[in-house]
């Protein structure tokens, strides 16, 4: 039995997950699936990155005092979205697990032991999207190219791990090693950073209280980072890892980082790490100051888990940018998945129904059509374990297509009254033509593969049925139904996820306020405490827009106040309603009034 170990970058707790992230996860299982149905001893692992600022900002942006039970809360958002993707992991870390922090002391402990931690300084910048120090070199206009934001500039002392001793080393594995790092572009990356040459890297952070503290050194919080990295150690029977799917956005924490960590610590360097592309939603970056950000479970509700694996893995080839938009989704579905896949397996199994009173007829199986089918499923076969796995799925719908044609040309409905045997081979080729997308479509589209094959009245259990054409005349079939259905444009008012009804809308009491005071929050970048009058007197307010308004200009200003919001407490301040706002790339704006209007009156 081979081992498969496949795992996918810990996503951060920050924000919800998107379809980002669920495209590697998607891919991810796909390969996870596969192995398991190649009979392979498979572990795929996931899970969140939890140990970092990000973390402790959000969770006071949302008012959270507890920022374990902000964690707990985003990780059960992350996890439903996993299962309503149909993910199959078989285990899922969190960073806060005490399971994970024994992994991570461990690793520390070794390289220390090596001699390859040493205390130092650093003063630089330091990007907290990033969660790295950035170099003036790699600044566009100032800003992280990759987050768009001005890094901070820090002085601070940290323990440093000494990575630059492992340079030759990491380059000699590379270059040995042809499918370390996949696809080319990225491994050319990697080269040239490394030639460039290496310098230590801080793995330390000093005066952070969220996080895995330092063994010996309680001051000293351990590099998200390196805590993150170690992950990957935790199901240390399967290391080392046969693939770690990431983007491209990570590829030097895990082709040079990761790597150097691994080899100071001991331990086997992962077989390989294939890094993809970024998908853009509508040919914009996903943002959420550009609302494009689409929950992957919204989308499962509306189109079905199948349909967004399947249009993921399809449109969007492995290793390269991609863009995904709801048109190009529902055209993916309707000409793809309704009109070649779904349209080929309704007929064959219909017409059996119809004309063969649900037994598979007598006939012969077309050996020409048999070689044809045995070449395409060795094709998939190997264009999967190169991890092509958008090719493989063109290759597989091909087989569908292929299918559709058959059963065009050989007009069984005509030839059924003049030919009967050739009416009857025909669906028995086209019968074992469905059982083999049933299997070879099993990884991709797991829930209507298990549809598909209790439609044709067979089990699937083995990737060796795809190459076994063995459904026998008189075999019967189950009910047939409509698999994939079409389904048209979206008229935008009824496209939206969250639709209210009026009534629910005329729960919210908004009010025009008159803002008689504001001052700064100590020890806040963005928050203003705000005196509001409304309808029922003066108002407490804490708003989240000291970055965009000082306090004087807010002075005197109409604004809009929900005031019916239930009390939030934002650092130590109870706030009794919320500005109303609107936001995109540039920053934010105050609703306003465009003429004198009393404070009280009712916004509608
Ligand atoms: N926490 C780190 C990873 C630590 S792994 C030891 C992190 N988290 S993240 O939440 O930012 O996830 C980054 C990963 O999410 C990318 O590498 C990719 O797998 C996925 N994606 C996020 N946005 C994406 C796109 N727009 N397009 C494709 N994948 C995307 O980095």
């Amino acid at each position: 039995m081979a081992k498969f170990y496949v795992t996918t970058p810990i996503y951060y707790i920050n924000a919800v997950p998107h379809i980002g992230h669920a495209y590697t996860t998607v891919v991810a299982d796909v390969l996870a699936r596969w192995h398991r149905l190649r009979g392979d001893d498979v572990f795929f692992l996931t899970g969140l990155d939890e140990n970092s600022v990000k973390t402790v900002r959000a969770a006071n942006e949302k008012g959270f005092n507890d920022i374990q039970t902000y964690a707990d809360s985003m990780a059960k958002v992350w996890i439903d979205a996993w299962k309503s993707l149909d993910i199959s992991h078989d285990d899922f870390v969190r960073t806060t697990q005490e399971r994970h922090h024994r992994n991570v002391y461990e690793l520390f402990e070794r390289i220390k032991k090596r001699g390859d931690i040493y205390k130092g300084g650093y003063e630089g910048l330091y990007c907290d999207g990033c969660e790295a120090y950035i170099t003036e070199g790699e600044l566009v206009d100032g800003k992280c190219p990759l987050h768009q934001k001005k890094p901070k500039r820090v002085k601070e002392e940290n323990y440093f791990f000494r990575l630059s001793k492992y340079q030759d080393q990491i380059l000699e594995h590379i270059e040995a090693s042809p499918d370390f790092i996949r696809p080319e572009a990225r491994r050319n990356e990697v080269v040239s950073f490394l030639k460039s040459g290496l310098k230590d890297v801080s793995i330390t952070r000093p005066g952070l209280d969220w996080g895995i503290k330092t063994p010996g050194d309680p001051t000293q919080t351990i590099w998200v980072w390196f805590d993150a990295l170690c992950n990957y150690l935790l199901p240390r029977d399967y290391w080392p890892a046969d693939v770690h799917i990431i983007a491209k956005d990570i590829l030097r924490f895990h082709c040079i980082v990761w790597p150097g960590i691994l080899l100071s610590g001991g331990y086997k360097l992962p077989k390989e790490i294939f890094a993809h592309g970024f998908l853009t939603v509508d040919g914009k970056k996903i943002s959420k100051s550009l609302g494009n950000v689409i929950d992957p479970a919204y989308l499962v509700k509306k189109y079905s888990a199948d349909v967004i694996r399947y249009f993921l893995v399809r449109g969007v080839s492995f290793g390269q940018d991609g863009d995904f938009s709801e048109d190009s989704l529902r055209t993916r579905l309707n000409d793809e998945l309704a009109d070649v896949l779904g349209n080929f397996v309704h007929r064959v199994l219909t017409f059996t129904r119809d004309r063969f009173g649900g037994k598979v007829p007598q006939g012969k199986l077309d050996k020409k059509l048999e070689a044809e089918v045995h070449e395409r499923v060795q094709k998939i076969e190997q264009l999967l374990e190169e991890l092509k796995v958008t090719q493989a799925l063109e290759e597989i719908m091909a087989i569908a297509k292929r299918g559709n044609e058959y059963f065009q040309s050989c007009k069984p409905w005509e030839a059924i009254k003049s030919e009967p045997e050739k009416a009857a081979s025909c669906l028995l080729n086209c019968a074992n033509l469905v059982k083999v997308l049933c299997v070879v479509l099993t990884p991709f589209i797991p829930s209507a593969s298990a549809n598909l094959a209790k439609q044709l009245g067979v089990k699937v259990n083995s990737w060796k049925q795809a190459k076994e054409l063995d459904i026998k005349p008189g075999h019967r079939i189950g009910e047939p139904s409509i698999i994939f259905t079409k389904v048209k444009a979206n008229d935008p008012a009824q496209a939206h996820p969250n639709l209210v009804s009026i009534d629910d809308f005329g729960k919210l009491d908004i009010q025009i306020g008159m803002v008689k005071s504001a001052q700064k929050v100590p020890n806040s970048k963005k928050l203003l405490k705000l005196g509001v009058e409304v309808g029922g007197g003066p108002r407490t307010i804490v708003a989240g827009i000291a970055e965009h308004y000082t306090p004087e200009e807010l002075v005197g200003k109409f604004v809009d106040v929900v005031v019916n919001l239930e009390p939030a407490k934002l650092m130590g301040i109870t706030s009794q309603g919320m500005l109303l706002a609107a936001e995109d790339e540039k920053g934010i704006s105050l609703l306003v009034t465009d003429k004198p209007i009393k404070h009280g009156s009712k916004v509608r």
